[in-house]
């Protein structure tokens, strides 16, 4: 089985390792959810990964549900993430943008005016929202989605991987977990739909089925992964039968012949989320969640993924990559600046000494 530091095509994309940044909202976006400066740094630090996975990246106005994330609706917006890919290509990376829409999980207070809060139906999360605004707040009461709203939804998302390309990303990934839109249509409680998109596991993968249909449709096949969690209640989502929802998923979207599905360990014991994934997904796998670099080296010589993403690790280690290969320790990071604006617990962790 290959190693971590291996080359790795995945799809349409060459990566030069198999150690991957996975996705981490940062919220140091600006007010009009365009790329800032200290973003550009952050990415083109990271860039030794074999692949970053950006930040959730909302596909509209609507999608937005935290302060300071970014978008990719907007020309100014792609005009700022052509600044960051640019610098991760000439740093010798590949970058693609995961699509985020929160649906439910948003608050008013966090978006343009004239953006709505929508959902499959009309039932608020538990918990509350930082918001810059106005401090912590309650999750807004989603508006319940019109069957003839959907494929627009889905038209947002085809447009979003449009400008993704455009802005030079190498590809796009659907984030389908944490409770957003894509799961907030999978899960039981926050879809109590009659129509074809609620009911049976059929009916509630369709939209997600849909979506990563537009986005092959919009980048190509070779360009195009999906992130799922199955059984994750992450911003309060209920899924007591994951294997039977991820099952109609996976077998929905094998065809479409995605570059990769990226999973994420379940946090049910009793789920192999990677086995379960390779047995329902033809396609290569990046697994994920608290993997180091033995652990992650002992899961690919096992053949339980074509490569491993790391998050928390690229927040204090910018060369986790050159750190892995050398034996390096590994830093830390500080909780308290993850989401704060500015540099500060962003782009000042260094490098290990040469
Ligand atoms: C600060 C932070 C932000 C995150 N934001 C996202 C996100 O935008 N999209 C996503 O799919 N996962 C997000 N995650 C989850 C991570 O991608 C990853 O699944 C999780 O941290 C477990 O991996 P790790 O053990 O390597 O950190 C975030 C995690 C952290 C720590």
């Amino acid at each position: 089985m290959p190693g971590v530091f291996e080359p790795l095509q995945l799809g349409d994309i060459a990566l030069a390792n198999r150690v991957v940044m996975a996705p981490m909202t940062r919220s140091r976006a600006d007010g009009n959810a365009v790329p800032t400066d200290i973003m550009i740094e952050y990415y083109r630090q990271r860039a030794s990964a074999g692949l970053i996975v950006s930040e959730g990246i909302a596909p509209s106005r609507h999608g937005i549900g935290y302060c300071r994330t970014p978008g990719i609706y907007t020309p100014s917006q792609v005009a700022g993430w052509r600044l960051v890919t640019d610098a991760v290509h000439q740093a010798g990376g590949r970058i693609v943008a995961q699509l985020m829409h929160c649906g439910r999980v948003a608050s008013h207070f966090n978006k343009a005016a004239d953006a709505q809060t929508v959902a499959p139906s009309p039932v608020r999360a538990a918990g509350k929202i930082y918001t810059d605004v106005a401090g912590m707040q309650e999750l807004d009461l989603p508006r319940a989605l019109k069957l003839s709203e959907i494929p627009g939804v889905t038209d947002e998302y085809a447009t979003a991987a449009r400008n993704s390309l455009a802005a030079g990303f190498d590809g796009v990934e659907l984030h389908c977990t944490s409770g957003y839109l894509p799961m907030q249509f999978m899960a039981m409680n926050s879809n109590l739909r009659t129509d074809a998109y609620g009911g049976s596991a059929q009916n509630r993968v369709r939209f997600v089925v849909e979506t990563l249909e537009a986005l092959v449709g919009a980048a190509g096949a070779g360009r195009v992964g999906f992130r799922i969690c199955p059984g994750n209640p992450f911003n309060d989502v209920v899924d007591p039968e994951p294997s039977v929802t991820y099952e109609a998923l996976l077998s929905g979207v094998t065809r479409l012949e995605p570059a990769y599905l990226h999973v994420i360990r379940s946090p049910s014991k009793d789920f192999n989320a990677f086995a379960f994934a390779g047995r329902h997904f033809r396609g290569s796998l990046i697994i994920n969640d608290g993997f180091d670099g033995a652990s992650a080296s002992q899961a690919l010589a096992e053949g339980r993924g074509a490569a491993v993403s790391f998050a928390r690790h690229f927040i204090g280690n910018p060369d986790l990559v050159r750190r892995l290969r050398e034996g390096l320790p590994l830093a830390g990071f500080d909780t308290k600046t993850m989401y704060t604006p500015g540099p500060a617990g962003y782009t000042d962790y260094p490098c290990a000494p040469a």
